[in-house]
């Protein structure tokens, strides 16, 4: 169908990442095959197609081979919530409970969704699942008439939106002859130029840790710029974003998240979830970042804990990261509302002496050494520490080092040493050390000993464009990393 200017209409998938990509949504008419094992949310994705066909005023027929009406109910109250199954309970979207089909059975189920089709005026309707339907047409003539009835007169003629449900078999050896032609049905119709768009649900295991992953085969009529989505169904049917910062949008001012007697907050409350509480007091934690992220996308959950600790008087010392300067970092907490005076008095970026510019180090806030080793350089810090401790109103302090910084500088025989030191310090003193760990430093032996001597330890990583985190000490999985759009907090999103 064919809007007035000539474009084709679409219609929303229900999900704003895939209509992006479909640049609109689906097309009106079109025919969707969604595939995938059983457990994927093909039927929450459906439920969510229907309901949201519903809040633009589309009715729905949902015709299902599956669940009974009350088990699709309560189903979807779980996945979607109480209010996306009104339209199914008081909405007139309708539920068509066909339990089975048999052969002999085929037109009467043909003809029973025509009608609800009609019935309800319905501009939606899903087959779910589409197999159990097509495991029934035996025949030519069989697909003839279904070619006929669905496609012709539902999709064709009455400009209704189809998604064909597609139940796919974990064990494809284990296909029977009935599977096998149903197989080849649906295959047809997918291939045949007749489904518009098809799409692909499953599941992955990334670095140990479970994925769900949407890939769009087909999209007829739109040019993807991305065709592996990963999802999740936590809270419904969301497909998880890349993480984009929105360019300096000015923020309030930070407001600290409180502590808890034995852990640190993070500074963002989906993290504290994750790691039950946050950073254990006087721990090191190892941050360990994939190659592939940039330092916008990593920096940020870094600074929310630096800002909670500067929110609440207490002093950050910072070794940068390579990669990183320090103006991005006064750029950063002066946009969570930090001031001049407060940031002089409780923060350092420490620097090498030739570093950076004059203009840099002239900074307050920038404190620059040149030791002659590894130990005068800790005796420098080490006093530079005290006197921040001290005029500080809270006495924990926060350290930030990016090794591949430290390695840099004092080179691979100093950094057991080095690494050994800050975390004592850290534990005698009660204060918190984040190293950040990027793939580089040429020793096994050195990620050995971090691995196993640090308290707590997250990943970062990069997959089909969006981040995601997880823990490794203590055990967590997959967390998508969205940015929000309103404030610096990345938000986290399981992925279940
Ligand atoms: N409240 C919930 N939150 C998230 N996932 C859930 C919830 N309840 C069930 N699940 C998961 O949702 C999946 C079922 O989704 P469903 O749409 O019925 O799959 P399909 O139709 O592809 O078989 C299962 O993998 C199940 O583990
Ligand atoms: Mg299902």
């Amino acid at each position: 169908l064919k809007a007035r200017d000539g474009s084709v209409e679409r219609v929303s998938t229900g999900l704003d990442r895939l209509d992006a990509l479909l640049d609109g949504g689906f097309q009106r008419g079109a025919l969707i095959i969604l595939a995938g094992e059983p457990g994927v949310g093909k039927t929450v994705f459906c439920a969510n197609f229907i309901h949201s066909g519903w809040v633009q005023g589309e009715k729905g027929v949902y015709a299902s081979f599956g669940e009974d009406r009350r088990t699709f109910l309560s189903n979807m109250r779980s996945h979607l919530g109480e209010e996306k199954v009104k339209c199914f309970t008081e909405g007139g979207c309708e539920y068509l409970d066909l339990a089975t089909v048999t052969p002999e059975g085929v037109s009467e189920t043909f003809q029973a969704i025509f009608e609800a089709v009609n019935r309800v005026g319905a501009k939606r309707l899903v087959i779910d699942p589409f197999t159990a339907l097509s495991l029934a047409l035996k025949d030519p003539l069989d697909v003839r008439l279904f070619m006929h009835s669905v496609l012709g007169k539902i999709v064709r003629q009455l400009g209704c939106t189809t998604v064909l449900v597609k139940e796919a078999y974990v064990e494809p050896r284990a296909l029977g002859v009935e599977e096998y032609v149903s197989d080849v049905i649906i295959h047809l119709i997918a291939s045949m130029y007749v489904a518009d768009a098809v799409i692909h649900l499953s599941t992955d295991v990334v670095e140990d840790r479970f994925l769900r992953v949407m890939e769009l085969t087909k999209a007829r009529g739109s040019r993807l710029s991305e065709r592996l989505l990963p999802y999740t169904l936590e809270r419904g049917f969301r497909i998880v974003n890349p993480f984009v910062l929105s360019e300096g949008k000015v923020v309030k001012r930070w407001q600290p998240i409180p502590d808890s007697t034995n852990r640190f907050s993070t500074g963002i409350s989906d993290l504290d979830k994750m790691l039950g509480g946050g950073f254990p007091r006087g721990s090191t934690a190892l941050l360990e970042v994939d190659s592939k992220l940039t330092a916008e996308q990593y920096f940020p959950p870094v600074m929310s804990t630096a800002a909670n600790f500067l929110a609440q008087g207490r002093p950050v010392i910072l070794t940068l990261p390579l990669g990183i300067i320090p103006a991005t970092v006064e750029k950063y907490v002066k946009l969570c509302g930090f001031t001049d005076e407060e940031i002089n008095r409780l923060m350092r970026i420490c620097v090498i002496e030739g570093q950076y510019p004059e203009e840099v180090t002239s900074r307050k806030y920038v404190w620059s050494a040149k030791p002659k080793d590894l130990l005068e350089s800790q005796a420098l810090y080490n006093q530079m520490e005290a006197e921040l401790r001290a005029r500080a109103k809270e006495r924990n302090v926060l350290n930030i080092i990016g090794l591949d910084n430290v390695y840099g500088v004092f080179g691979l025989q100093n950094l057991p040493l080095y690494i050994n030191r800050g975390m004592s310090s850290a534990a005698a003193r009660g204060d918190l050390r984040l190293f950040i760990l990027k793939p580089g430093i040429p020793s096994k032996a050195v990620y050995q000993t971090l691995y196993s001597t640090t308290e707590l330890h997250l990943r970062l990583i990069r997959k089909h464009g969006v981040l995601f985190v997880y823990g490794v000490k203590p055990r967590t999985i997959l967390h998508a990393i969205e940015a929000d759009e309103k404030s610096f907090v990345p938000t986290l999103i399981p992925i279940v």
